[in-house]
């Protein structure tokens, strides 16, 4: 009986979290403004610009600085746009990148064409990336935002700020999205 009792308000605590969860907890959630590219893309893109978006998506909606941040999961990309050409010539690069930049984006599009020694996926040989395809329902990036997290690197990277919102995503192949969903 008291087992009973416990069980009916179990399903009523349930019950009552269910119902008003649904009715009011996503209103609260939708009210803060959107950090999307929709907002730029609408005007004139200076470079300033782009690179202030790419800083946002970078530590908000990308969730880049979930691993990306000091003694995290992964190195602080302060230097990524440097040490590209290195990765480029290393024997483990398994990628088709031509550039520092392409190299950058097939990072974020094909994560595992080249894994940083030590942060592959445990048990893997550092083969597999731990990193999600930023294009992925996990982080869904629009094109205009992994172009802005380029503009973002470039600029962290202290080297010039090549990347416009006409810059083509490529990585020697191009990285169209049913590529991009490629393992
Ligand atoms: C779940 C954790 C995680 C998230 C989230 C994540 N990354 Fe990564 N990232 C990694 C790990 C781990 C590596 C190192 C392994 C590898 O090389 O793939 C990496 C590698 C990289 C590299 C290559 C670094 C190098 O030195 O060659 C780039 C560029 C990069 N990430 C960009 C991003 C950006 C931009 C975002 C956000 C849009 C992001 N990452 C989100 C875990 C993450």
């Amino acid at each position: 009986m008291h087992l009973l009792k416990l069980v009916i308000f179990g399903l009523l605590i349930i019950g009552f979290y269910t119902f008003f969860g649904v009715e009011y907890f996503p209103k609260v959630a939708l009210e803060g403004p959107p950090e999307t590219a929709s907002s730029y893309t609408d005007g004139v893109m200076e470079d300033d610009d782009i690179v202030s978006l790419g800083e946002v998506i970078f530590t908000g909606k990308g969730v880049c600085t979930l691993c990306h941040m000091h003694s995290g999961r992964a190195e602080v990309l302060d230097r990524v746009f440097i040490t590209a050409p290195q990765r480029l010539k290393d024997s483990r690069y398994r990628g088709s990148a031509k550039s520092a930049l392409e190299y950058v984006f097939e990072s974020m599009l094909s994560p595992s064409a080249y894994v940083v020694k030590g942060l592959g996926v445990v048990g893997s040989g550092d083969k597999l990336s731990a990193m999600p395809d930023v294009r992925s329902p996990a982080i869904g990036l629009s094109d205009a935002e992994i172009r802005a997290v380029a503009a973002y690197l470039q600029s962290l990277s202290g080297v010039e700020v090549t990347v416009t919102p006409d810059t083509p995503i490529t990585y020697g192949r191009a990285a169209g999205r049913e590529e991009a969903g490629e393992k």
